[in-house]
């Protein structure tokens, strides 16, 4: 199996920019890319400050959190990104177009034993990895937000992935600090499947006007011992990625993965999460942005 020494990241949203901390703390040479230099320059300060709270809380030596941004690189162009990378982690948004489009880029510049990850949270691995000319060494590797401090990752394993793209997959993972499960690629895997299904559930109860947003958490939370309420977990994870996960849920699963009307019209309107200052609840510390649609 070769080594992976040069981790590529493509996208530095929300997950992007997690995926990139982890793989630098790991010791991997790490390059960072997006569409948007705002979105780099904003990521720079989030692995700077997140990592400055780690060495706060001793949970990483000052010598270690300094050598892991040393060891990221910002990139111009998904080219200039992947060219020298042995495994590229693609994290730009949930939409299948994106994926293919990216995919499809990468097969080209990268050499042929690179592997290329996807960081979908539902989408068909096997239908992405159908563009390129590599589908043995495509795989999923679905991190958890916020990267630095979920411990999971999920391995999707799609139809023709061989056991050598997983096992380094499996291997990046736990130098990234992960505890890894590897599945056979399904609609949403085992815990966006699951997730999709709880906060579509509480969507409907909200606008149905069983109780408040607040009253739907604090039951989860103290009732069922879940670590956050549905909606609290839906304005990290941003509102847009999850109707993106149910709608796709929705058509290949069937009838009771139908996003809530709420949900829709909440996305309609610009109210996005933490991200757009307002989604269930409103973050006054970060502006609200206009609807995109
Ligand atoms: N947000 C979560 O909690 C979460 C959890 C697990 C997995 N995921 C998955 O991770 C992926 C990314 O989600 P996110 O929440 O980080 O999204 P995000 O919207 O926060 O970030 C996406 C980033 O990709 C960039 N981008 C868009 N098109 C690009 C392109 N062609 N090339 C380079 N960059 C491009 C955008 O500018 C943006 O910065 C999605 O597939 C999502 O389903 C998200």
């Amino acid at each position: 199996m070769a080594e992976i020494r040069t981790v590529a990241i493509i996208g530095a949203g929300t997950m992007g920019r997690g995926i990139a901390h982890v793989a630098a703390l790991g010791g991997y040479r790490t390059v960072l890319e997006d569409v948007l230099p705002a979105a780099l320059r904003n990521a720079q300060d989030e692995i700077r400050g997140n990592l400055d709270k780690a060495v706060e809380l001793k949970k990483v030596s000052a010598s270690d959190a300094t050598a892991a941004l040393d060891r990221i690189e910002y990139a111009g162009s998904p080219e200039e990104a992947a060219r020298e990378a042995d495994l590229v982690i693609e994290a730009v948004p949930e939409e299948m177009e994106s994926k293919i489009e990216i995919f499809t880029l990468l097969d080209k510049v990268c050499r042929p034993g690179t592997i290329l990850a996807s960081n979908t949270s539902s989408l068909s691995v096997t239908e992405i990895a159908s563009v390129t000319y590599r589908p043995k060494k495509c795989v999923g590797m679905h991190f958890f937000n916020p990267v630095h401090k979920m411990k999971l990752l999920e391995i999707v394993r799609a139809l023709e992935t061989d056991e050598e793209t997983i096992s380094a997959a499996a291997e990046v993972g736990g130098r990234m600090g992960k505890e890894v499960v590897v599945i056979r690629e399904s609609p949403g895997f085992i815990t966006s499947r699951i997730n999709a299904m709880i906060g579509n559930e509480a969507f409907y109860m909200l606008q149905e006007g069983i109780a408040s947003a607040g009253d739907i958490d604090k039951a989860l939370k103290l009732g069922l011992n879940h670590p956050m309420g549905p909606f609290e977990l839906v304005d990290l994870v941003g509102l847009d990625t999850r109707l993106h996960i149910l709608e796709y849920l929705h058509r290949t699963l069937g009838d009771k993965y139908r996003p809530a009307p709420l949900l829709v019209q909440y996305v309609k309107a610009g109210r996005l999460g933490r991200k757009s200052g307002r989604g269930v609840y409103e973050y006054p510390e970060k502006p609200v942005q206009a609807a995109q649609n």
